[in-house]
This record gives C-alpha cells, structure tokens and sequence, in this order.
C-alpha cells in the first residue's frame, strides 16, 4: 500500500517502502511546504509542467538524490541541460518504471519557465496516472475539466484522484466535483488550493460536494496517508 505525503500545494510524495516518487516539488518560496528542499529525499521526481510552482527546487533535489526526472519531452530536455539525469515522455504514453508503469495523460494548461528574459516553451502540460504498490493513483496536474476523464476513469480505473481545486488557474470546486463522477475513484485528495490569495478555497466545501462516495480526505501539509 503506498503512502502519500501532502507537503504543500501541489507537492507530494508517494512512497511504496523501497521507492520514494517526489511530485511538483515547489518549496522554496512555498508559504504552505510543510519542509525546506535540502531535507527532501526522492528516487524519481514527476513534473507535471513548467510552471515555478511545480518545477520549484526539482533540479537540485534531482541533483543532490542522483533522482531521475520523469515529465514530458521538452521540460526533460531543461532538467538534462542543468544537470539533472531525465526520462522523457509524451502524452498518451506509458512506460516500467522499477516501482511500476507510469502513463501521461493530458492537462489543459501552459507550460513555460517564465523568467526575466522571456518564456522558455517546455512542451505540454501534462498529468500522470502512476502504478505503485498494487494502486493506481491519477494525479490530474493543473487542468480545467475535460471530458476525457471519462475515458481516464473508464480504462484505468484510478483507485485515487488527486485533483486542484483553486479554481484561477486551474479546475475551481464545482468543475473539480464533475471531475470526480467521471474519473470514479475510491478516494480523492484536493490539491492546488490557499497557497497565493487568488486559489483560496475551502476544502471543506469540496468535501461536502463531492458527499459520502468516493471519499475525500483533505491533507494539511506535511500529513501522510495510506491508500
Ligand atoms: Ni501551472
Ligand atoms: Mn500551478
């Protein structure tokens, strides 16, 4: 059964007991992570997209772990360039990792490393859906709602969704809810919330929503759970 640590945000780890995967490790500069980014341990860190909310400290940690960066094409190709040892995806496929099958899904979303001397393209926005420790977990990334859930639900039948909720820049409450009656999951965990003034939501409405099935289990950063 594999463990999930919320640690801020849209960071997160899932650990199985022999492999640690490190999810958008945006920590520095975080005013939710629950732990500064020289104390993180991660085998593999998954990057949804380029965004500094979500590359955040991913080349030093990948650095410092000897981790392997799994994101699409063009974010790898960034992280190779400065130093951190990749594997690179495309949407729609999946690939044996030693903790198990990783698949990208689609995200409707940017993807760019916005900097002072304009915008680094690193491909398209992406979500994974990761087998580890017997579970598949489907963790949306930044995304408004699409249809296609439906077919996400239907195919791999995650047995949790982890999805934003801060509406803004990402999926609010009431789409997110949609979210969940398509993708069908056992349990679900709402991310991307409180963290900058314009993504404030309570969770707790969420919950309420979404009602007793499936259930929705909000983590305070730096709370583990096992799925
Ligand atoms: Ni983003
Ligand atoms: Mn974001």
């Amino acid at each position: 059964m594999p463990t999930l640590t919320y640690l801020g945000h849209a960071c997160l780890t899932l650990a199985d007991g022999s492999h640690t995967l490190l999810f958008d490790p945006f920590l520095t500069g975080n005013p939710q992570a629950s732990i500064p980014a020289s104390d993180i341990h991660a085998d593999y860190i998954l990057l949804t997209h380029g965004h500094a909310d979500h590359l955040g400290d991913a080349i030093p940690i990948a650095r410092r772990c000897k981790a392997t960066i799994i994101t699409t094409y063009e974010l790898a190709a960034y992280c190779e360039r400065h130093g951190a040892t990749v594997h690179g995806m495309g949407i729609g496929g999946s690939y044996a990792f030693p903790f198990g099958r990783v698949k990208v899904t689609q995200a409707l979303h940017g993807s760019a490393i916005v900097g002072d001397r304009g915008i680094e393209y690193t491909g398209n926005p992406c979500g994974f859906l990761v087998h580890i420790g017997g579970k598949t977990i489907y963790n949306a990334g930044d995304t408004g709602l699409f249809g296609d859930m439906a077919l996400i639900g239907r195919l791999y039948k995650p047995y949790a969704a982890i999805l934003p909720i801060g509406d803004n820049y990402t999926m609010g409450i009431d789409d997110a809810v949609e979210a969940v009656k398509m993708l069908a999951p056992k349990l679900v965990i709402p991310i991307h919330y409180n963290t900058f003034p314009v993504i404030m939501q309570d969770p707790y409405v969420f919950v309420k929503k979404v009602g007793k099935t499936p259930r929705c289990v909000v983590l305070k950063p730096g709370e583990a759970f096992t799925i």
